[in-house]
Parts: structure tokens; sequence; C-alpha cells
């Protein structure tokens, strides 16, 4: 029977509800504020900090990042002097850690050891799919209490999640590996094409990022810059060898063919799992801040902010490189063709970014 449902059950579970205006106090449905008891606050004060560390994790790639919430949430939760988190995203093998931290050959992935007097300490590992992936190790509560199994639930608690983060970010930096390997397949495929402007992808690749690292985005939005900018013209493979190497002026038609590698590099791009949103980068890199470029006519934010990094970037690369129908310019004159174009062409907080890097854009085009 559902006790739930039957109101009159003598067995009914009374409803209690947080009352929010204090956070140690409780109301029963039917009489007044009663103290919540010191345990149970404690064990809400444990519940709340878990799941901060819980939201916290999942915004956090950087091992010392890591490291460092870990310690900080179980000395706040299990009130320990110190705490140490090992771990090594890349590899770790289980032997190896047991090795490290002595833990004895057979025993389970949670250690305790409480002695009389404090120099007590709980270990838990961290597991993934390929075996152990860290350790957590708390030791001498500042009470000099010896760890219960209540420590041991929490400190498990805590590392089921490290183990969890750990391992997404070792899937993620497996299937970014993967793309950076398509990336680079596809990047030579135009560069065997495209004999004149060889090296231009890498270079572009390296001058988005330069900017990328002057605008307030993530680290991932700037890895995708990154990497859209090496793309950026895979597209021209499909531009016939008559007009992309050609050495004198185009004609409109043939203009008009070149147009359509942004598209043709969109088609290419996307098809690749992972990549769609670095397709969608390659394919506005042509569009112009003023809505005049191709091949949408987009205009203002409306283009993708990684594409209008990547515009400046090329059209950098462009002026200080030697074409067939003239010399390079240096990288001043490009640095004022460009913020004459701020506004029009370009965005005029690129070019703000633009002008911040410029000093290691400069240095790259001497080191070319
Ligand atoms: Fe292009």
């Amino acid at each position: 029977m559902d006790l739930r449902k039957n109101p009159k059950s003598p067995r009914r579970t009374r409803a209690v509800k947080i009352d929010r205006l204090s956070n140690d106090r409780i109301a029963s449905t039917d009489g007044a504020p009663k103290k919540i008891p010191t345990a149970l606050t404690e064990k809400l004060s444990v519940l709340n900090q878990l799941g901060s560390f819980s939201m916290e994790l999942l915004q956090l790639r950087d091992p010392e990042a890591i490291r460092t919430l870990v310690a900080r949430t179980v000395g706040a939760v299990l009130g320990s002097e110190n705490t140490h988190v090992f771990f090594s995203i890349e590899e770790t093998t289980e032997e190896a850690v047991r090795s490290i931290f002595m833990l004895p050959n057979g025993a389970s992935n949670t250690l305790v050891r409480n002695r009389v007097a404090g120099d007590a300490e709980c270990a838990v590992a961290a597991r993934g799919s390929t075996g152990v992936l860290a350790v957590i190790r708390a030791s001498d509560k500042i009470d000099w209490s010896p760890f219960n199994l209540d420590d041991v639930s929490i400190l498990e608690a805590i590392a089921v999640q490290l183990g969890l983060r750990l391992e997404n970010i070792r899937l993620e930096g497996k299937l970014l590996r993967h793309q950076e390997s398509s990336i680079q397949a596809l990047a030579a495929a135009i560069e065997v094409k495209d004999r004149y402007t060889s090296g231009h992808t890498k270079r572009v690749g390296i001058y988005a990022d330069a900017l990328a690292q002057h605008l307030p985005i993530s680290n991932s939005e700037k890895e995708k810059i990154r990497l859209a900018g090496v793309l950026h013209d895979i597209g021209k493979i499909g531009v016939p060898d008559r007009i992309l190497l050609k050495p004198g002026s185009l004609t409109g038609d043939e203009w008009d063919e070149m147009r359509l590698h942004t598209e043709a590099g969109f088609d290419i791009v996307s098809r690749v799992l992972g990549l769609e949103e670095i397709a969608e980068i390659l394919r506005h890199h042509h569009e112009r801040w003023d809505g005049t470029g191709y091949p949408r006519g987009l205009r203002g934010e409306a283009i993708p902010l990684a594409s209008r990094v990547i515009a400046i970037a090329d059209t950098f690369d462009a002026i200080v490189t030697d074409r067939p129908y003239r010399a390079a310019l240096s990288p001043a004159e490009a640095r004022e063709i460009i913020l004459l174009l701020a506004g029009t062409h370009f965005d005029p907080m690129v070019v703000t970014a633009f002008l911040e890097a410029f000093p290691r854009l400069e240095a790259c085009v001497s080191a070319k």
C-alpha cells in the first residue's frame, strides 16, 4: 500500500519544509518553527557545499584549478588540515597510483587509517573507464577526531564527481586530437593545391590565435578561432586551377567562381563530426562589418565573431606576403590599411585586438 495516498494512516510521514527565512529552522505543517537539529544543519551544509563543488568543477579544465577546488572542498567539508589531490589526466595506471601512495596491493580504492593522536588519513580513488585517475587524500582533522564512515562517504562522493570530470576532460582531449588531425589533413590538401599561398593557412591560424588572445572570450572559443584560421580557405579545393593559380587579375566571372569557396568550405567541413561550428565560421570569413561582404552579406554582429577575427588575420597575411602581382608590404603598412578599414570591412573591436596583438604578429612576420 502506498502510504502517501492514505492521509488517515497513522504511519504517514509528517511533511516538513525548510523555512527560507532561516537556515537553521524548520516549520512543521501543524506547528510553530522548530530549531533544526545540529546534525541535520551540518548535513544540509555539506550538501550545499557538494552542490557548489559540482557546479564549479564542471567549469574547470586546468589540472591545478581542479586540484585547488577539490582540496578546498574536502578541507571545508571534512575539517581536515591537509588535503592532497594527486592525478594525471593523460595517463595514470592503477599500479602507479598504488605505488605512489603506498596503497597496499589488493586493497580497495578506499583507505582509512586512524591513529590515536592525530596523524590520521583517509584516501579514496577517483575512477574513470581506464582505471584510477586520481587519489584524494585528506589527513589530520582539525579537531583530531578519527575519520568515520560519513567522512569516507563524503570523500567518495567527491571522488566520483572528480573521476567523471577527469574522464570527460580526457575524452574531450581525445576528440580534439582527432579533430586536429582531420584539420591538418584538410589544410594540407589546400596547401598542395595552392602553391602560391604556401604556408598561408598555418600563418592565418597563428595570427587569428594571437588576436583571439586579446578578446574577452573563453579558451574553447579561442581554440575554435585558431582551428578555423587554419581551415579558412579549404573550400578553394573546389576552385579550378586556371582561376586559383592565375597570375593576373580575375575577370568578373572568375571572381564569382572564387567566391564560392566560402560555401564550399562549409560543405566540406560541416561533414566532419565535431567541426560543425568551425564550418559556420569558415562560411562567413569574407563577410564585412558594413554588410558588403559575401556569401550572405551579413552585417555587424550578425557575422560570427570568429569569422570577423579571421577576416583580419587573412587580410594581414595577404598584405605582408609576396603575391605574383605585387611585393609584400611591411607589417606597419598592413596595420595602417587595416586601421583604415575599421568600421567598414572590419569590426572595430577586433581591430583593437589586432592593434594589441600587433607586436606578436610583427615578430611572427620577421620569423617567417
Ligand atoms: Fe578566403
